[in-house]
């Protein structure tokens, strides 16, 4: 591997049927990156629903926007970036779905799974250029769900 990051990119129309490969290069990525299997699905899965958000959430479902994928691999860690023609939102405020009153929604889940299984998530929108979320997955940082570090 090249000694500063390797990157993929990759533009996606905004369409679900793209999810799926949206999470093919996923895990081809990080199988190169070198995150055993388990980590590698617990990349998947945040991928997955940054996407559906992105189309989702972000595209409003418009064929005619994209989503833009990006891998950077770094000897230490991957970076995701996963970016919208949305609006944005703010990560801060959103409900927590293991309260008592929405214990028993389907939705709203999404982000809490994605903090769950990455080292970090951050949401940078800016004006007119959409939303771009990063999600960080250190190597060997053993991240399983119980040992993450959560903020208030
Ligand atoms: N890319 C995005 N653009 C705009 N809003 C978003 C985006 N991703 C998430 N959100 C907002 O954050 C909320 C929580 O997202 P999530 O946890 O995935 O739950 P759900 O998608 O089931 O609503 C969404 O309902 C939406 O309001
Ligand atoms: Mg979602």
């Amino acid at each position: 591997m090249a000694a500063d990051a390797s990157v993929v990119e990759v533009v996606l129309e905004s369409d679900l049927k793209n999810v799926e490969v949206a999470e093919e290069v996923t895990r081809r990525v990080s199988n190169t990156a070198g995150f055993d299997e388990d980590e590698q699905h617990r990349i998947d899965m945040a991928v997955h629903e940054s996407v559906i958000n992105a189309i989702w959430h972000g595209n409003k479902n418009d064929p005619s926007k994209h989503i833009w994928l990006r891998f950077e691999i770094f000897s230490d860690r991957l970076e995701i970036r996963v970016r919208d023609q949305g609006n944005g939102y703010d990560p801060g405020h959103l409900p927590d779905p293991l309260s008592q009153e929405n214990l028993l929604n389907v939705s709203g889940r999404g982000i809490f799974l994605i903090r769950t299984f990455m080292d970090d998530f951050r949401v940078e929108s800016r004006a007119g250029q959409g939303t771009e979320v990063v999600l960080v997955k250190r190597l060997n940082s053993n991240n399983s769900a119980p040992s993450r570090r959560e903020g208030p």
